[in-house]
């Protein structure tokens, strides 16, 4: 997803701009640029089709009047108006170059704005939506305005979520961003003589850790001495910057080659830093002081909804089974991008929790909003702090997983799975579903949950040798599972083809037979989840029905089974664990076969193309 980066300050501001966009690059990108004020009146602009072109592009360039300049914009380029080229990256000029703009998000009623600004004699040198802003900018910095008079007319003007940044000629050293709905973030960076301005907090870390996060509807103007903070209104705000207290280094790969093997490692920590200050292990109670609910609320509830995307829409579907085993309440996991256009009966006694490893899905938080206009309660878990669904919520669960810098979800993931499986415990204890004996029971099966993790990570090579001898050279997988394994083999799926670039479907094992068996051949492997557990004996049945019609099977199965090795044509095994807490291991071989896919095939797990860790549009 698109990220934006901004600097006002005295230091040469490009290797400041250079390293931002290298620190956003994980978000997923495919073009990038710089805009700085050289003192000549114009923003001087350099644009690529990727940050390392970029940065040899600028280290090159002969300043205006010899000097380095020091005030900047830039922004990482995920394409949606327009092709991926140099013409359509960020930044945006007015036709002379006087104001410039990095956009996130999309302007709905562009076309119209176009029409218009182009009937009034505007040029248009991209096919983006965001060039529309320039120019609108322009008409009021032309007009005499103020760049951030001007940033808020265009803002009024335009329809849709977007969050930009932009600096005019006319006020050398001022930088001005907006956020407007759910487009990503604006963080404000508090410096001593330089302030930034980023759509991530992880790009501001390494200069300060004082920030402010803007609402929607907020606006910054930041010099290299001060920031002030405005509504669209006009109406002067105050915000208080707040110290966060990441650790950047964390970020960093160590020893790993790529991150995503970092953080699939550093699962065992991350689910146990889940589970902090939440799970009594020895009273077998679990406490989350986040959620604002009285145990009479929570009684009154008559309806759980789940909601999120990708592999968070995945650990919905657990926690919507679990949430409904151990509650009574009826819960369904929906997708957010579905449920925010269904006609829906959400009222005040629905719960929706939405799951949101970045906080800033636009379609997550769209349902968000309709369950805010529905009265519904509303819990978010979710990773990057102070996000918009932090906002929204009415508590905040925090995974705690830590950065995840790979695109694809892994150690969020499991934490969301983690924070799941305690809301549940804590609903039934506090609905009174769930006697203290079986509380106790669930509580510490949850203790052995770190371990267990870490004895599938150390199991890691098997995975490997099947991605190099079995998977990697297959256009096509079946992934199947029952229960609360049918997420997983959907996880399994999705990961499989962002990181692999292999068609892999995710089914209901029982769903098999009314479909997907038409295409079981020797050249579409099915990886079946069959550990032990109360459908052990369906999911035989189903590896039957695959062998029979000549289909390879790699099965996972409970170490001891001594079925599926004669059954099957490989067996991945998984340790004997607690009901809730098997799937939440079965997922470790799922993100491993799909990562050694990916290596083996050339691939690099950390980006894959067309993806984006964050999705801040529709
Ligand atoms: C993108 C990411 C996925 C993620 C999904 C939902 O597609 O690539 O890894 O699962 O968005 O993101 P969220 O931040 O809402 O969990």
């Amino acid at each position: 997803m698109c990220g934006i980066i901004a600097y006002a300050g005295s230091e040469p501001v490009t290797p400041i701009l250079v390293s931002g966009l290298r620190t956003l690059e994980y978000r997923g990108y495919d073009s990038a640029g710089i805009g700085v004020q050289n003192g000549d009146g114009k923003s001087a602009v350099t644009r690529a089709l990727g940050v390392d072109d970029l940065a040899e592009a600028v280290s090159g360039q002969d300043w205006n009047g010899g000097a380095e300049p020091t005030v900047g914009i830039a922004h990482t380029r995920w394409a949606t108006h327009g092709g991926v080229t140099i013409p359509n990256a960020h930044p945006h000029t007015s036709a002379e170059g006087r104001v410039a703009v990095v956009h996130n998000g999309i302007v709905e009623n562009y076309i119209a704005l176009r029409t218009e600004l182009s009937d009034a004699g505007y040029l248009f040198s991209s096919e983006t939506d965001t060039e529309v802003i320039a120019h609108l900018i322009a008409r009021r910095v032309e007009s005499g305005e103020s760049l951030a008079a001007a940033v808020r007319c265009a803002a009024r003007r335009i329809q849709g979520a977007s969050s930009f940044v932009a600096t005019s000629a006319a006020e050398p050293g001022v930088i001005v961003g907006v956020r407007l709905g759910n487009a990503g973030g604006i963080v404000v960076g508090i410096g001593d003589g330089f302030n930034l301005l980023a759509s991530d907090v992880l790009a501001i870390l390494p200069h300060t850790d004082l920030v402010v996060y803007l609402r929607s509807g907020e606006m910054a103007s930041i010099t290299a001495s001060g920031a002030e903070y405005s509504d669209l209104s006009g109406m002067v705000l105050e915000r208080s910057p707040a110290r966060i207290s990441r650790n950047f280094e964390a970020a960093a790969r160590g020893e790993y080659p790529h991150f995503m093997a970092k953080e699939i490692a550093e699962q065992p920590e991350a689910v146990s830093s889940a589970m902090r200050r939440r799970v009594d292990f020895e009273n077998g109670v679990v406490d989350l002081p986040e959620l604002p609910y009285t145990d009479d609320e929570i009684r009154l509830i008559d309806r759980v909804i789940l909601s999120g995307m990708g592999t968070s829409l995945h650990s919905c579907m657990y926690g919507a089974q679990m949430i409904e085993a151990v509650t009574g309440i009826p819960a369904q996991a929906e997708n957010a991008s579905e449920l925010r256009y269904r006609s829906t009966s959400l009222n005040e006694r629905t719960l929706v929790i939405s799951v949101t490893q970045s906080g800033e899905t636009a379609d997550t938080l769209a349902a968000m909003d309709l369950a805010t206009q529905s009265g519904a309660k509303q819990i978010a878990l979710v990773e990057a702090e102070g996000t918009q669904a932090t906002l929204v919520a009415d508590g905040t669960l925090y995974l705690g997983a830590g950065q995840e810098i790979g695109v694809a979800s892994t150690k969020t993931m499991m934490c969301s799975l983690t924070v799941l499986y305690q809301l549940a415990v804590y609903l039934g204890i506090h609905r009174g579903t769930l006697s203290a004996k079986r509380a106790i029971k669930l509580v510490s099966d949850l203790s052995r949950l770190p371990g267990l993790i870490a004895e599938m990570i150390d199991d890691d090579d098997h995975c490997e040798q099947l991605a190099h001898d079995r998977l990697g050279d297959k256009r096509h997988l079946l992934y199947l599972g029952r229960g609360a394994l049918h997420p997983v083999a959907m996880e399994g799926a999705l990961k499989m083809k962002e990181l692999a670039y292999i068609h892999a479907e995710g089914y209901p094992a029982g769903e098999m037979k009314h479909g997907p068996i038409a295409l079981i051949s020797d050249d579409m492997p099915t990886v079946a989840l069959a550990p032990q557990g109360a459908l052990y004996d369906k999911m035989v049945g189903n590896i039957n029905e695959v062998k029979a019609r000549g289909g390879e099977v790699i099965a996972l199965a409970t170490y001891g089974d001594t079925t599926m090795p004669g059954l099957t044509d490989e067996v991945l095994w998984v340790p004997e664990a607690p009901e809730w807490i098997v799937p939440m291991i079965t997922l470790i071989p799922m993100q491993q076969l799909a990562y050694h896919t990916s290596v083996a095939l050339g691939h690099n797990p950390d980006k894959p193309r067309n993806l984006a860790k964050s999705v801040t549009v529709e």
